[in-house]
């Protein structure tokens, strides 16, 4: 997703302050039940899926012009369409293949891929969204009923748990594995400390160091390993505890299959670097970029960079192989983004539109070079397309 750096953020409005001072009052509750304290990542999940008032679960816009980011699908039609011809052979190679994607956010994926699959003579047998925010699920299927033909909505499943194991398939995960819940920790003089959430004495929140936790400790030695030993006192980070077990999960949906998983994050040892001693965390409110997650809890959305060495590792342990890491840009470019095409349309109304969404999708400082795609596959027998340019994985 992208937002402008940090600038002043603008105040919410009336309904939007009520409701965040609910979630706050909810979190306050909840820090105050548990002795005072809190850990990050289940800070995280309340401010981002507390039923009926975490960011997913209540009723903000979120995406788009409207809301607070926006991501590649919701950025134009251009990133579906390059999906499709990259997704097309790999479905083709595949017997009744199902796409399964988590997280579908607004549906804008699923909309635009569909059609262009079925245009590609590549339709799956079905497209299963599993999407735990019911306020995304009624939104997605609201759009994708006026989006799709009869015919392929009905392929459409909505599911809220994993589907039992499908012999064939792809895994199409879009910004999901940024938004689970991380933990965070401190470096200091006495060990890895976990750092969690507090509340003052007027019942704002605040960073508060957690008690020394042996079993934590270990935790974090055992995601960074040696990269531990050359960060300094006072650095602070996060890891995902619960990335593993949950793309275990969703990659054993599949007997067999290939998966796209895009995100931004890089490999571990690029991400522990000593100076980057404040972490990856990122917010987004109203298209404004910042990294103090404890404002707004419940308005705005939190995520953090993606460890790809972690997913290659758990990949490589459920039996699937890391085939392809690159940039989003390479990726692309590599047959996905018909760029003859695009130029070809350079006299329509539309070029300019065209031309802002590409630049969103190719430039470095925006999700070409921040943004990567990981290609799982497991029993395919082809390389999937989009690693031809520059495949990255001897950096993980
Ligand atoms: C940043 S949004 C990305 C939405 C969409 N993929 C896109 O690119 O526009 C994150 C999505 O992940 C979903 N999500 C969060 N935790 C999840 C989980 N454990 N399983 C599946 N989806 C999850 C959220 O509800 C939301 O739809």
């Amino acid at each position: 997703m992208i937002a402008s750096p940090s600038q002043a953020l603008p105040a919410p409005d009336e309904d939007a302050r009520a409701h965040g001072e609910r979630v706050h009052a909810h979190i306050v509750a909840q820090i105050h039940d548990n002795g005072g304290w809190l850990d990050f990542a289940r800070y995280m999940d309340l401010a981002l899926y507390a039923p009926g008032l975490g960011y997913y679960s209540a009723g903000s816009t979120k995406f788009g012009a409207a809301g607070d980011f926006v991501t590649a699908p919701e950025a134009g039609t251009l990133f579906a369409h390059a999906l499709a011809r990259q997704l097309a052979p790999l479905l083709l190679a595949q017997e009744s293949p199902v796409i399964l994607e988590p997280g579908a956010g607004s549906g804008a994926l699923a909309g635009e891929l569909l059609p262009a699959l079925n245009e590609l003579g590549a339709p799956p047998a079905r497209y299963l969204i599993l999407e735990p925010s019911a306020q995304l699920q009624a939104r997605q299927r609201e759009y994708l009923k006026s989006r799709l033909t009869t015919r392929l909505l009905r392929r459409v499943k909505w599911l809220n748990r994993l589907p039992a194991q499908m012999p064939a398939g792809v895994l199409l995960a879009n910004e999901v594995l940024d938004a689970l819940p991380v933990q965070r920790f401190r470096i200091t003089a006495e060990g890895v400390m976990p750092l969690g959430v507090s509340v003052t004495a007027k019942d704002e929140l605040c960073w508060a160091q957690g008690p020394h936790d042996p079993a934590f400790a270990a935790l974090v030695r055992a995601r960074l390993g040696t990269l531990l030993d050359g960060l300094p006192p006072g650095y602070e980070s996060e890891f995902c505890a619960m990335l593993p077990a949950w793309l275990t999960s969703v990659l054993e949906c599949f007997e067999a299959g290939a998966a796209l998983l895009i995100d931004y994050g890089l490999p571990r040892r690029e991400i522990y670097l000593p100076e980057r001693s404040a972490g990856t965390l990122r917010c987004h409110f109203r298209h404004r970029a910042h990294d103090d997650p404890l404002i707004l809890p419940g308005l705005q959305d939190i995520t953090a960079w993606v460890d790809f060495t972690t997913v290659a590792d758990t990949a490589g342990q459920c039996g699937w192989e890391v085939a392809g890491y690159a940039t989003q840009a390479h990726f692309l470019l590599d047959g996905g983004i018909d760029i003859a095409t695009v130029a070809a349309q350079s006299l329509s109304p539309e070029s300019v539109t065209r031309a802002s969404e590409l630049k969103t999708l190719l430039m470095p400082g925006e999700m070409g070079e921040r943004f990567r795609v990981m290609a799982l596959t497991r029993g395919l027998n082809m390389q999937p397309p989009g690693f031809g340019l520059r495949d990255l994985r001897d950096r993980l």
